[in-house]
C-alpha cells in the first residue's frame, strides 16, 4: 500500500533544533529508516514536510489521487492549533497515526491539548524518532486487519 510521512512546521529543523528534546537525528535519516523499513514490508512510503499549513492541507487533500492508504503524522506545533487540518483529515477519511518526538504531556500546558488524538488510530509520544518506526509498524498491522 501507499503510506504518507506527513511533517509539520521547524521539523526541517531536526539534528539542530533542541536536539535535548527531539535528538540529534535529522529529518532526512528518519525518512530513509521509513523508507527501507516500508519497502521491507512491502509498502512504498513517500514523504513531506512543510511549514505552511497550507501546504499540508493540499497534501492531505491530493492524498486520496495517490491512493494513499495511511498517513503518519507529526503536525508539530499545528497539533495545538490546527482545526483546519483535523477538517482535512476528516474529509479525506484516510487513517493516520499522530507521532511526536517529545513527550508533550510532560511539557508547556499549551502542548497537552491536541486537535488530532481523538480521530487518530493512536498516537505516540515521548519516544523520539523510535516513535516513527513503531507508528510504521503499527499502519502496516492495521492495514492488514483492515484487508482482511
Ligand atoms: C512536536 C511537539 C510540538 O509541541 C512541537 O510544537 C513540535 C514538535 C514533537 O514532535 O515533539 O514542533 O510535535
Amino acid at each position: 500500500a501507499h503510506l504518507l510521512l506527513l511533517n509539520g512546521p521547524n521539523l526541517n529543523l531536526l539534528g539542530t533544533r533542541e536536539p535535548g528534546l527531539y535528538g540529534a537525528i535529522t529529518l532526512a535519516q528518519i525518512t530513509a529508516r521509513l523508507t527501507q523499513l516500508a519497502a521491507e514490508a512491502g509498502h512504498h512510503l513517500s514523504a513531506f514536510q512543510s511549514n505552511s499549513e497550507a501546504e499540508l492541507i493540499t497534501q492531505i487533500h491530493e492524498a486520496p489521487g495517490t491512493h494513499v492508504a495511511f498517513i503518519i503524522f507529526n503536525p508539530a506545533a499545528l497539533t495545538h492549533t490546527s482545526i483546519a487540518l483535523r477538517d482535512a483529515l476528516l474529509g479525506v477519511k484516510i487513517p493516520f497515526i499522530e507521532v511526536h518526538l517529545s513527550n508533550v504531556q510532560a511539557r508547556e500546558p499549551f502542548r497537552h491539548h491536541s486537535y488530532f488524538s481523538d480521530i487518530a488510530v493512536g498516537t505516540i509520544t515521548g519516544l523520539g524518532a523510535v516513535g516513527y518506526e513503531l507508528a510504521l509498524r503499527a499502519a502496516a498491522h492495521h492495514l492488514t486487519q483492515s484487508a482482511a
